[in-house]
């Protein structure tokens, strides 16, 4: 204890002479913070197994994406049935059932949530593929999280509770571990609050409250075996901005994970939520940072010495390389927790595709979600059928090589391959504003001579996924605030 304490001292006495920039409540700040987004097959993470050809870091991405697509339309037609039967008014329900058919990778909840349970109540899927650095607690603790698009939740792996000497004696971030006993700004929620028993029941806080201080308790579980077991406390998140300085974000709602395990979670030290929800790190950030976030990603088979930014505030437009920023519709609050788009249609060498509109219509069956965690882009059958005749149709010289690699249907020896064959496609906004990808973001490199054409097929009824390939030399602003999506191509370096 006393060990403890003289190391807590030690720490404030270091951090009272760096300078921070408290944010006080309501606060904005006009200066922006750059974290690096590292790609799952990108640097070493820890326990991570790198594969060791281009095919299979294909196929893993594959893998997870399946699990994924399953889990985001298994959640988003759960809400629309929830939606429909209560005449689209986002009324809650006292409900213990929530008997999900879980596919692999979804959480599924413990019996003993608390209250009442609403359907925007985020999936973490545990999957996803970008990992950026956390800095929380006082004094700082580093961790390695998933940045995920599709979660809520911020969590991180975590030790609290200094029960003697030899537990206190563990130095900082060791094994990639937040040591809540040693951070001064940890504070967990009381089980018996209002906050645990109603708002966090999103969360699947449990109804569990021996006595009424003890903290706010969590069970995730995800039905391929992994589960994260823990604590909800509010804690401080430290930032880095462009000028060098440091500013710090107070009382952020993140889980304190006691326990984890389970194939899904192995990776990373947590996962920080950015999806659209009251409770996600996104927008608690934003919030304070002009009320937008952006990421750019690289292609994800770059050098190490290249990187993908997530950026919260203000960016600099110079350095990223970013020319003209086009602006379309956000659809927040739809397809919870997800970004939602209004596409209006997709064309292939100028001509738009015949897909009936109720594929794209967020507000009834369909609809389009920009995801950070899927990689390839997946159509329901109406877009897929027709963007991949048309791609094939200009492929013709390559015959297919009908390889089993997961979904993708059609691969081909890309010798005397020259992207001037493929025609442009270009997804088509309600708006009016228009994307047009790179070519290699749609026609892959799959292996050494081997491209696939890059979509997927979803089910329909449900979403389709425009996934991180897609957005691969891009710039993405979600601008919470104004409801809209800024996308400009960018070298992102
Ligand atoms: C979950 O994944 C594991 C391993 O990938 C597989 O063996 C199992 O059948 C899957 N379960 C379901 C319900 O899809
Ligand atoms: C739920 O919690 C109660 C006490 O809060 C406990 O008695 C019961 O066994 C728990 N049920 C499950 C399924 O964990
Ligand atoms: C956040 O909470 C408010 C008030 O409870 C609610 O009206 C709003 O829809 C919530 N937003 C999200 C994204 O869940
Ligand atoms: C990154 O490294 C590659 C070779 O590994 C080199 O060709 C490229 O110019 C480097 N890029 C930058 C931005 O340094
Ligand atoms: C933006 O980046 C460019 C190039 O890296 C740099 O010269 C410029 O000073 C930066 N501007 C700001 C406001 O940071
Ligand atoms: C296929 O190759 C032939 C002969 O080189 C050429 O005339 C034709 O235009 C090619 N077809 C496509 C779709 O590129
Ligand atoms: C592709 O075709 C070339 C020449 O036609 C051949 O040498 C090469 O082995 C083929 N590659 C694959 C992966 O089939």
């Amino acid at each position: 204890m006393v060990k403890c304490r003289l190391q807590r001292w030690v720490f404030l006495l270091v951090f009272f002479f760096t300078v921070f920039i408290n944010f006080s409540n309501g606060h904005e700040i006009s200066l922006g913070t750059k974290l690096e987004l590292i790609h799952r097959h990108g640097r070493n993470l820890h326990n991570e197994v790198q594969p060791t050809s281009q095919l299979e870091r294909l196929t893993q991405l594959l893998q997870s994406d399946t699990v994924r697509i399953n889990a985001i339309s298994q959640k988003l037609s759960l809400n629309h049935r929830r939606r429909t039967s209560t005449n689209r008014r986002n009324v809650q329900e006292g409900t213990s059932i929530y008997n999900l058919a879980c596919t692999n990778g979804t959480r599924i909840h413990n019996l003993n949530v608390s209250g009442e349970m609403s359907m925007n109540s985020g999936a973490d899927f545990g999957t996803g593929q970008y990992f950026v650095h956390f800095e929380v607690g006082s004094p700082v603790q580093k961790l390695l999280l998933i940045a995920d698009t599709g979660s809520d939740l911020t969590w991180m792996n975590c030790k609290y509770r200094c029960r003697g000497g030899d537990k206190c004696k563990r130095s900082l971030n060791k094994g990639g571990t937040f040591q809540a006993d040693i951070s001064s700004s940890f504070r967990t929620l009381p089980c018996s609050s209002r906050m645990c028993r109603v708002k966090l029941a999103d969360l699947f806080s449990l109804a569990r409250c021996p006595s009424a201080k003890d903290p706010c308790a969590y069970d995730y579980r995800y039905n391929d075996g992994s589960s994260a077991l823990g604590l909800f406390a509010k804690e401080k998140v430290t930032f880095t901005l462009t000028d060098g300085r440091k500013a710090r974000l107070h009382n952020v709602l993140v889980g304190c994970s006691e326990s984890t395990n389970g194939p899904s979670l192995q990776i990373a030290d947590g996962i920080m939520g950015l999806g659209y929800s009251n409770y996600s790190f996104a927008l608690r950030a934003a919030k304070k940072f002009g009320g937008k976030f952006s990421y750019c990603l690289v292609d994800h088979l770059s050098s190490n010495n290249v990187s993908s930014y997530l950026i919260f505030g203000s960016h600099n437009d110079t350095s990223l390389k970013l020319n003209k920023i086009r602006y379309t519709e956000l659809v927040l609050g739809v397809l919870p927790t997800f970004y939602a788009l209004n596409i209006r249609g997709i064309s292939i060498g100028g001509t738009m595709l015949d897909i009936p509109h109720e594929v794209w219509d967020v507000n009834g069956l369909g609809g389009t979600i920009l995801d950070s965690g899927t990689s390839l882009t997946s159509l329901v059958p109406p877009a897929y059928e027709p963007v991949m005749a048309a791609l094939k149709k200009s492929l013709s010289n390559f015959s297919n090589l009908n390889l089993d690699i997961g979904q993708l249907q059609y691969c081909f020896n890309s010798t005397g391959f020259d992207e001037s064959l493929v025609p442009r496609l270009i997804f088509h906004f309600e708006d009016g504003a228009r994307f047009r990808p790179a070519v290699k973001s749609y026609v892959i490199d799959v292996d050494v001579g081997v491209k696939c054409l890059g979509f997927v097929l979803a089910n329909w009824p449900g979403p389709s996924v425009i996934g991180n390939i897609m957005q691969q030399n891009y710039f993405w602003e979600f601008d919470i605030k104004n409801s809209r999506l800024g996308f400009g191509s960018s070298t992102c370096i």
